[in-house]
């Protein structure tokens, strides 16, 4: 018995309206404008105002989700929440969304995936509608990376930035591929290189790790580059050759937005044209868990994808963890 086949019916993002340029940081921190787009393609990102969480931005993504495709929260099963800036450690921010929406008949939970968040959620979010558990998933991506960055360390402070992003899942109807297939992996020999080391069990918070600074990302961003150019084009490779899709039949690639230089390494070692390969780092920064889906969601609603084209996603994150995700999209109507 085969199982059944899972499609995203409806995608949205949230971005808070806060911009801060290049420039606006250069002003508290040894930088520039010209140093971090040469070094990074950012030019700005968006930045919560206090009081704004995870939560907040995932609920407001997936109430237009819901809009989007014209139901009601009550409908919704399953919310899967991918952050590593979660409101607080409990309850999850699944529950909170599922609160704020009004989803009262779903459960939930978080998942702490990275920058892989969204595809390690995705992934996941699928097997509950091919199983047939599940009619609909919301699977949201969504972090708050100003919470947890040092505004004093320059090496950090510009790469991030604030977002959400969200889809629904829903079985596929006979004869569409929807969710195809999806390649995940994770190497925590990784973990020392990316990493928040207080605030959890090992480190908790306190006077000292607080003075310590040990609450923000710390990351070793040489290493962490090496190793994403490589993750990122060799899982996007073989789950096209796993799948027997050649790379000119992809009409977009959605690279997790850490780095446009990872971007254009890694595209230029699959033979990818700019052309078909989903940018935005430029504006919004790297907003981890929600790169992924906010990218789809431009690309969806200004119909640079239409039915039946195939959409390849990749990530590489801290873990590590990485993965790639290879669907159709069998949307038209909607956008
Ligand atoms: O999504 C999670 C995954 N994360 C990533 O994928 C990030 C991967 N890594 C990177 O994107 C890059 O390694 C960075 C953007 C983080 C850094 O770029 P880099 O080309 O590796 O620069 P670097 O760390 O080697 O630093 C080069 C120089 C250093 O100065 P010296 O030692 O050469 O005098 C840094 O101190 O640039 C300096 N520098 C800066 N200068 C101005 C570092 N950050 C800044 C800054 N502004 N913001």
């Amino acid at each position: 018995m085969s199982l059944r086949r899972a499609k995203i019916t409806a995608v949205s993002h949230h971005l808070p309206e806060r911009r801060v340029t290049n420039t606006d940081l250069a002003k508290f921190v040894d930088t520039s404008d010209e140093w971090i787009f040469n070094r990074t393609g950012i030019r700005e990102r968006r930045m919560v105002d206090k009081g704004v969480a995870a939560s907040d931005l995932g609920a407001s993504a997936a109430k237009k989700v819901l809009e989007k495709r014209g139901i009601d929260a009550s409908e919704v099963d399953l919310i899967v929440f991918a952050t590593v800036t979660p409101d607080m450690f409990f309850p999850s921010s699944a529950c909170l969304v599922q609160q704020k929406i009004g989803a009262s008949k779903a459960w939930g939970f978080d998942l702490s995936g990275a920058c892989s968040g969204f595809l390690y959620a995705l992934a996941t979010g699928t097997q509950f509608i091919q199983t047939g558990a599940h009619q609909k998933v919301l699977v949201i991506g969504a972090d708050v990376m100003t919470s947890i960055i040092n505004f004093e360390d320059r090496a950090t402070c510009v790469l991030f930035g604030d977002g959400a992003g969200a889809v629904l899942l829903e079985p596929a109807e006979d004869g569409e591929k929807g969710i195809l297939d999806f390649i995940l992996r994770s190497d925590g020999s990784g973990g020392q290189f990316l990493y928040m080391p207080a605030g959890g069990s090992l480190n908790p918070s306190s006077v000292e790790t607080v003075q310590k600074k040990m609450h923000y990302v710390h990351q070793d961003g040489k290493n962490v580059f090496k190793f994403a150019v490589r993750g990122m084009a060799e899982i996007s490779q073989e789950i096209l050759d796993k799948n027997q899709i050649n790379i000119k039949d992809i009409k977009l690639y959605i690279p997790h937005q850490a780095n446009m230089r990872i971007i254009k390494a890694a595209i230029d070692r699959m033979g990818l044209d700019e052309s078909q390969v989903a940018i935005n780092i430029d504006r919004y920064a790297n907003t981890t868990a929600a790169t992924i889906p906010i990218c789809l969601s431009e690309a969806a609603e200004s119909k640079r994808i239409k039915k039946n084209d195939y959409v390849l996603l990749a990530s590489f994150g801290a873990g590590f963890t990485w993965g790639s995700i290879l669907l159709r999209w069998e949307n038209e109507e909607l956008y």
